[in-house]
């Protein structure tokens, strides 16, 4: 089975629009892309329920956007459930306001105006073909119903880069499955039937990104505000892994997936065959890699399943140090 050093890094900026549902991890995600501006020209946040409700992720995109320093960029909040399962959400991990270890606060700016579905079928609309980036760390809604309204996007689409899924590893919602596959698994399948090009940093390659308390004291040492809210969240967030999975570290999921966008050499990953299961009952969101595919015929997926964890929690304390 060949193994793909994942591709080099870019050399011009990438037009990049960012889909979370803050979340922990998905605010140290948006803290490392906006110290990022020499790599990554974020487009727009668009929010999706998914660790909480709506109300809170979308305040939460805020909140980092304040705390990054970068009120330039529009936040739009999308889909407030799943396309048609209930909603679930994860406080039991991210806590009740979705950011553990922080104080939150109302940021001083809004949403913007319109929701982030028919921001998407605008801007990809309207893009030139394949040249914008989606990183998506949440449920797929928000690009399913994109898709749905308007399927000819994904020609302005140059790839959508998901965290989600899991194959070698077990789920983290339920044995097989990963919370955001499993918060909306239908939204993940007409985004893998759509022809998009797509990555996938499934629990595979995030549980070997771990914290330490050695990279806690790296982060520390910046001794700037962006490191030590980094600090404060992940240290909480990390207690519920460390105890479930008796790790010694916990992991920073969806920071994976922009570590991956400005510097993909320190990944490895392959190109696989994957579907997403649908029936209901214990196997709802679990990921299948049906088939290991090769460069010269690949698969619907590019698979990352390795990282240098040190080179990524190197790339976060130079980037944060970037900010205030
Ligand atoms: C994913 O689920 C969410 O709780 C995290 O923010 C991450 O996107 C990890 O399974
Ligand atoms: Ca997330």
């Amino acid at each position: 089975m060949p193994v793909l050093s994942a591709r080099v890094a870019p050399t011009a900026p990438l037009d990049l629009i960012i889909d979370t549902d803050p979340g922990a991890d998905d605010v140290v995600a948006l803290l490392l892309a906006m110290a990022s501006p020499d790599v990554l020209r974020i487009r727009a946040i668009t929010t999706v329920a998914g660790n909480v409700r709506l109300d809170k992720t979308s305040r939460n995109a805020r909140l980092a956007r304040e705390w990054g320093g970068r009120e330039d960029i529009p936040v739009y909040a999308g889909a407030s459930k799943p396309l048609l399962r209930p909603p679930i959400y994860a406080a039991n991990i991210h806590g009740d306001e979705g950011l553990p270890g922080v104080v939150v606060h109302e940021p001083a700016q809004g949403l913007a105006d319109g929701s982030a579905v028919q921001y998407l079928v605008d801007t990809l609309s309207a893009a030139q073909p394949h040249s914008i980036t989606l990183a998506v760390l949440g449920p797929q809604t928000n690009l399913a119903l994109a898709l749905i309204q308007a399927p000819a996007i994904v020609r302005g689409i140059k790839e959508v880069v998901v965290m989600g899924g899991a194959h070698l590893n077990a789920g983290n919602i339920t044995p097989v499955a990963e919370f955001n596959l499993y918060a909306d698994a239908e939204a993940a399948e007409v985004v893998l039937n759509s022809g998009v090009e797509l990555t996938y940093l499934p629990l595979d390659v995030t549980h070997k990104v771990l914290t330490s308390d050695a990279r806690f004291s790296q982060l520390a040492a910046i001794g700037n505000q962006a490191s030590q809210l980094v600090v404060d969240i992940l240290m909480e967030y990390i207690k519920a892994d460390m105890q479930r999975y008796g790790m010694t570290g916990g992991p920073v999921h969806d920071a994976s997936v922009i570590a991956y966008l400005i510097k993909p050499e320190l990944f490895k990953g392959r190109s696989v065959e994957l579907q997403v299961d649908r029936r209901q009952g214990a196997t709802y969101g679990q990921t299948i890699v049906v088939e290991y595919t090769t460069p010269e015929q690949p698969g619907n997926v590019v698979w990352i399943e390795d990282a240098d964890a040190q080179g990524i929690f190197d790339l976060l304390s130079t980037r944060l140090a970037c900010l205030k």
